[in-house]
């Protein structure tokens, strides 16, 4: 059904259909996308969001003119089906660089099962910002399969891979209902044979490349994942560290369709107290790469780690004592790939 809306001009009753791809976040139980025959999920908005088309990203910080109904149809953007004239209609969808969640969503296969496991929100947000439904994404560090099931959850599909053959098994069970729509390969995403292993999965999906990357590694070593020496958590320094990760998120890169996003999840490190800022260090090392760096959001901490943590009161005495602060943020960063093709093909018409 098209996202139209039926406005009865004069005062009468005004009525919309809008924007099914937010249900999984106001009723996160209901979902699938409605492309290859799932249910239809449908909504009843408020049709001014609808007057306010053709704003550009460049005009989103003025002031918003007086609603006018408009009968052109909202524009949309190649990646991803959240139209910018309905941002009215995407309260649930964030916008701002501070990214608060109260508690982490449980639920449709998401628990905390998985120490280091980031929560579900994370990817519900960049999937439906950043994928249409459809669109493959690639995990690097899978883990437990947050984005995995997140990705079946909202009709995208996935590409995981991981060290650890175990947590590969594991998630391979957690989504046997859904095997058609991830590929699953336990394999060190800084090995070479990993660019051809990604393609055949790809491929199997007649696909060339990844719409969307998603890179939550280890940070460094706070949490020890396994004895691999090949595990980023094993890395000797922090430079072994930032070199390790650099070579996996090249192999990422050149993966992911040109235009597309990519996101980096991390948080910060301690050593012989002082701070550490992966997070940055990181970062550069992808702005190096040729990724042009987005955003940079700051996400609480609470509902990643399990039981107390590092909100002890013995924390507290050795933050006070130590003069330093505890952890309670880590980054969110958002990145696109330069889609020289298409620079090129502007250049070719000036
Ligand atoms: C922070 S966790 C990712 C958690 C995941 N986002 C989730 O929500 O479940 C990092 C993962 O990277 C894996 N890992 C570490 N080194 C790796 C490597 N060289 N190649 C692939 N995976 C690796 C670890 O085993 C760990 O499961």
């Amino acid at each position: 059904m098209p996202n139209i809306a039926r406005v009865a001009v004069g005062g009468g009753k005004k009525k919309s259909r809008c924007s099914p791809e937010l249900a999984p976040l106001r009723a996160p139980a209901v979902q699938r996308w409605a492309g290859q025959g799932g249910p239809r999920l449908e909504m009843h908005c408020s049709a001014s969001a609808l007057s306010l088309s053709n704003r550009g990203p460049d005009t989103w910080d003025q002031p918003i003119a007086p609603a006018t109904v408009s009968r052109k149809p909202p524009r949309s953007l190649p990646y991803t089906d959240l139209k910018p004239a309905l941002w009215r209609e995407y309260e649930e969808i964030l916008t701002g660089s501070l990214w608060i969640f109260p508690t982490r969503y449980r639920g449709d296969g998401h628990a905390l099962e998985y120490h280091g496991n980031f929560v579900p929100q994370i990817a519900t947000q960049t999937l439906l910002r950043f994928t249409r439904p459809g669109d493959v994404v690639l995990d690097l560090f899978l883990g437990a399969g947050t984005t995995a099931v997140e990705a079946v959850r909202l009709g995208r599909r996935c590409v995981g891979i991981e060290l650890r053959a175990d947590l590969v098994e594991h998630v391979r069970q957690k989504l046997a209902h859904a095997a058609d729509q991830v590929a699953l390969i336990t394999e060190d995403a800084t090995s070479p044979a990993l660019i051809a292993e990604v393609r055949s999965a790809l491929a199997a999906w007649d696909r060339e490349a990844a719409q969307l990357l998603i890179l939550h590694p280890p940070y460094h070593d706070i949490i020890p994942f396994s004895h691999d020496p090949a595990d980023l958590s094993n890395a000797g320094s922090v430079a072994a560290f930032l070199d390790r990760f650099a070579l996996a998120a090249e192999h990422g890169i050149e993966l992911l369709e040109p235009g597309r996003f990519a996101v980096l999840v991390i948080g910060d490190t301690y050593r012989s107290g002082e701070w550490i800022p992966l997070g940055f260090l990181c970062m550069e090392r992808l702005r190096a790469l040729g990724l042009r760096l987005k955003s940079i959001c700051v996400k609480n901490i609470e509902g990643n780690e399990i039981g107390k943590g590092r909100a002890t009161p013995l924390w507290r005495y050795r933050a006070l004592a130590g003069g330093f602060y505890l952890f309670k943020h880590e980054y969110v960063m958002i990145f696109q790939k330069k889609d020289v093709r298409r620079r090129g093909l502007e250049r070719g018409s000036q």
